[in-house]
């Protein structure tokens, strides 16, 4: 959990009956198509190739224009070079649909997205498509709904035929209204519709409130269904990772140190043991797609921390994505055009200065 609300249970008696309908509505309008490649005999393996990787381009203004983007075509190579294998591509697409009842994403979305994805691949990177609504989505979920299931149904589409190396996340961080139960409802609806179009695509599902490494039990994914890399998000302590944070409940506490104490990192490594006995038991693969500590916090603590988090991480053959390349937590100055290197050196300890 890190979000200033918090979180409470909202049983929603919205009938699985409606979601199950509109999900075979769509897919039935997208059957027939799909992807060629055989499917993956082993999604851990998949996973491994993920490897460490970058959160990118969720607060750029190239949503708002193309000619006014922070990053540029050269950024994936930066990444590549930098010892990442991985960009997960944040996107707030609920602003950019177009009226109902068919949401429609317009060209000029499609041609930002396709630019990522294209560029990213050039560099060798693997792409995670990270639908990233989730203030709207835990808002309210059932009057966001439609749209969600329309994002998907558009994106699976669209992305059918591109490589295995492109992954769909269904939803970052479920937290607030949409319940586990309403999640658990709302993912198997849209692994439904991705899977009509995408049926050998590896797609990323985690728990509700707000990935949470303390919610994995309530997680329920389509037993059948192997292709799937399960997801959490790890911020504890909010205290250090989220000081001085305008959007948190920390806003007003600053000063707070990451020392790796032997307590410290008996937090970390128990929470982490953990969600690997629930990866175990349930023989799934674990992506830790969000950790990070925020940009006041001190520079010794952030890099000692962030080093923990993802040794600990791939540890475990956990496959990781920092939180984030630019606008806040950050991994890469872009008016400087260069590293922040406690940070990257933290993340990639083998990187060159
Ligand atoms: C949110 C960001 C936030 C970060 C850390 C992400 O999932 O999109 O707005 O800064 O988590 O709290």
């Amino acid at each position: 959990m890190k979000a200033t609300i918090s979180p409470m249970r909202f049983y929603c008696s919205q009938a699985w009956t409606r979601l199950a309908a509109a999900a075979l509505a769509f897919s039935l309008w997208g059957a027939g198509a799909g992807q060629s490649e055989p499917a993956p005999d082993n999604v851990f393996a998949r996973n491994r190739e993920l490897g460490r990787g970058v959160n990118v381009l969720g607060y750029d203004p190239i949503w708002r224009s193309f000619d006014h983007a922070r990053f540029q075509t050269r950024h994936f190579k930066v990444i590549k070079d930098g010892g990442f294998q991985t960009v997960r591509v944040n996107l707030h697409t609920l602003r950019h649909l177009g009226p109902a009842p068919d949401f429609t994403l317009g060209e000029a979305w499609w041609r930002t997205a396709d630019w990522i994805v294209t560029n990213a691949l050039a560099s060798d990177l693997r792409v995670i498509v990270d639908f990233h609504e989730f203030m709207a989505m835990g808002e309210d979920p059932e009057g966001n709904q439609p749209r969600f299931l329309t994002f998907w149904r558009q994106a699976a589409s669209h992305f059918r035929a591109s490589p295995s190396s492109v992954l769909f996340e269904i939803l970052n961080e479920p937290c607030r209204k949409l319940t586990p139960d309403l999640w658990n409802q709302y993912l198997a609806a849209a692994l439904a519709l991705i899977r009509q179009q995408n049926p050998t695509r590896t797609v990323i599902v985690g728990p509700a409130f707000w990935n949470s490494v303390d919610h994995l039990d309530q997680l329920q994914l389509p037993e059948a269904d192997r292709n799937l890399i399960v997801t959490v998000h790890y911020y504890k302590p909010m205290a250090f990772t989220h000081q001085g944070a305008a959007w948190s409940d920390q806003r007003d506490k600053v000063g707070v140190l990451w020392q790796g104490t032997p307590e410290e990192q008996t937090t970390v490594t128990r929470d982490f043991e953990k969600v690997q006995a629930w990866a175990t038991k349930h023989q799934r693969p674990i992506f830790l797609g969000e950790f990070g500590a925020y940009d006041k916090g001190d520079m010794a603590s952030r890099a000692r921390y962030t080093a923990f988090v993802a040794r600990a991480a791939e540890r475990l053959g956990w496959s990781w994505a920092y939180w984030q390349f630019d606008s806040d937590f950050i991994v890469y100055d872009i008016p400087n055009d260069r590293w922040v290197e406690p940070i990257h050196r933290a993340l990639v300890p083998d990187s060159q200065p």
